[in-house]
């Protein structure tokens, strides 16, 4: 049986940005997504003790910013302990250049951890409305009224009624929430490893696509049944993170709608896209 595409048109999702090429969740990382022609740009969020959205992986600050140093005696460095002041004091770039000497750039040193309105002002001003945003609820346990938080902001920007957006989570709760507070706001339920163990992709679809518009499965859960599935309940499937061309090729031969990468130019190469 031959898969139904649901979309012709595959999405290029710059995973926390081109992150290959930069910091990932920073402006700069941002930027170079959009100037190698991602369609979204994809952010992580936490929340500051303050109570302000942040784009950052990580719950602690430990790995992606100079915290340890600057803050030494905080430890664990929980965003959730932090002031958004204090963040804005960190720098989230220098440890790219030290991890990733061959892709190092002087303009990293110094990146900040933006905040969610920042972000989402800074893809729609430089990729001139075109690129779309694709925002995840991280850790939404940690954080009571994220949801609330993260509907206010894309509503003072504008961009809650944009076509191109997408709120994704591996929280089915934070979605529901989400739903509620929007019910516009398309939705992508995320899978990672183990999450479909024992379950019947079919039943479990059919009760997903009650709420969302699309599934994130890791990409080692993806094969012809997986598809087909979502498909046949209308879901797109969006595979993360696929950072080889073979791994991106294999996906597409699948009838996956949109993958999430760090290799943004990698992915738009391969798609043709003009
Ligand atoms: O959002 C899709 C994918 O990014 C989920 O994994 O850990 O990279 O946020 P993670
Ligand atoms: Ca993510």
């Amino acid at each position: 049986m031959t898969l139904r595409p649901i979309t012709t048109d595959v999405m290029v999702i710059a995973h926390r940005g081109a992150s290959a090429y930069g910091p990932e969740n920073t402006l700069a990382a941002y930027k170079q997504a959009i100037m190698m022609k991602a369609d979204y740009v994809e952010f992580d969020l936490q929340m500051t003790k303050d109570g302000h959205l942040v784009t950052l992986h990580d719950e602690t600050l430990a790995r992606t910013t100079n915290a340890e140093a600057f803050f030494p005696n905080r430890a664990p460095w929980r965003v959730k302990d932090f002031t958004l002041e204090e963040i804005r004091r960190l720098d989230a770039g220098s440890w790219f250049n030290k991890t990733y000497p061959a892709q190092a750039k002087k303009e990293f040193i110094g990146q900040h951890v933006p905040t969610l309105e920042e972000a989402i002002n800074f893809v729609q001003q430089h990729g001139k409305g075109e690129v779309g945003l694709y925002i995840e609820t991280k850790a939404p346990g940690v954080y009571p009224g994220m949801e609330e938080n993260v509907i206010e902001i894309l509503n003072k920007t504008n961009v809650l009624d944009n076509r191109k957006l997408f709120l994704e989570s591996f929280s089915e709760q934070s979605l529901r929430k989400l739903k509620k507070l929007a019910p516009q706001v398309k939705l992508v339920q995320l899978y990672k490893r183990g999450m479909l163990a024992g379950k019947n992709v079919y039943q479990e679809f059919k009760r997903v696509s009650e709420y969302a518009a699309g599934v994130g499965p890791s990409k080692e859960l993806v094969g012809r049944k997986l598809v087909r599935a979502a498909h046949q309940y209308y879901l797109l499937v969006h595979p993360w993170t696929v950072n080889t061309q073979d791994d991106m090729v294999s996906l597409l031969s699948l009838g996956v709608d949109g993958q999430f990468t760090n290799n943004t130019d990698q992915l738009v190469d391969l798609l043709e896209k003009p």
